[in-house]
């Protein structure tokens, strides 16, 4: 791809985001970013060799294809400043959670919107990503940006309508398994295991579940239903984690964040 490539924000998904388009072979000399902060700014296009520039002007009127990276309450602002330097022939990825497409393109002049919700794995290449297009965007639009994004994980096409079940899903997803690892750290040092031992157990149980999870056909239900035995140890703890209803909390709690991600983008 020959396009210019220009990231408004050099914050930590921008990074990602660099990281994962420069490994998809983008050339370098077409990468350039812009962020207020110029500490934070200089220091990633040094490590990335892309051009910066202190100007989202210059950014959106050098560019064919604008990542928006800044924080959601920062959008406005942004697009206030940058809005009538866009046409038709840009294409405009928007990173910001809960910012829908409609409210972007009002700043714009008939330009392509993409709106993604990537997750913090992103950071590391593994990230769930959900893109969406706005009214402008079309399918080559989607798959532009799919190239761009695939390198920081999987991405997946949804209907704009269902960004806030993603947002509950894998947008939050990562703290709700950080919160099991933190419970089954302090049990296990509760047990009597150290710090380190704990935690090496516990990380490589998440890691090895989740690549059985991803490798193998069968459910979820399935793979549980393998590891627990008539009479075992994995049957004492479900008995118990069933007749506490603790599937029912889950739910409750995804569903409850879904609820919020619908008025904040309500809000925004
Ligand atoms: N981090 C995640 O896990 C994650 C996951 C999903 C989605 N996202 C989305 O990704 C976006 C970026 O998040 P992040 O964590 O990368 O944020 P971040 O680290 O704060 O990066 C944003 C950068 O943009 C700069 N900035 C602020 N106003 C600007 C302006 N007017 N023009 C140019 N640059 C400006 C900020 O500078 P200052 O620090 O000086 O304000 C900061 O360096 C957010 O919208 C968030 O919703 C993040």
């Amino acid at each position: 791809m020959s396009k210019k490539i220009g990231l408004i924000g050099a914050g930590n998904m921008a990074e990602a985001l660099i990281s994962g388009i420069i490994k998809s072979g983008i050339n370098v000399k077409n990468i350039m970013v812009s962020d207020v902060n110029t500490k934070r700014l200089s220091i990633v296009a040094k490590r990335y060799r892309i051009r910066q520039s202190d100007c989202n002007i210059e950014i959106v009127k050098s560019c064919d294809i604008i990542f928006l990276a800044v924080k959601p309450y920062q959008v406005q602002d942004v697009l206030e400043e940058v809005g009538v330097y866009f046409n038709n022939k840009k294409l405009l990825i928007s990173i910001a959670a809960g910012i829908n497409t409609s409210k972007i393109e009002k700043y714009l002049q008939n330009t392509a919107v993409i709106r993604s919700m990537p997750n913090t794995p992103a950071l590391l290449g593994y990230g769930a990503i959900a893109i969406t297009k706005g009214k402008y965007a079309n399918a080559t639009d989607l798959k532009i940006a799919e190239k761009l994004l695939c390198s920081c994980g999987v991405v997946v096409t949804v209907p704009e309508k269902d960004m806030d079940a993603v947002t509950a899903v894998s947008g939050s997803g990562p703290a709700y398994i950080f919160y099991i690892a933190e419970i089954m750290r302090k049990t296990a040092r509760k047990m009597g295991l150290s710090a380190n031992i704990a935690k090496i157990l516990v990380d490589m149980t998440l890691l090895g579940a989740s690549s059985m999870l991803i490798t193998s056909e069968e459910e979820p239900e399935v793979l549980r239903q393998r590891v627990t035995s008539k009479g075992g140890t994995t049957e004492a703890a479900f008995k118990l984690l069933f007749s506490k209803k603790l599937g029912n909390i889950l739910e409750e709690a995804i569903i409850s964040a879904k609820k919020r991600s619908k008025e904040l983008a309500k809000k925004s």
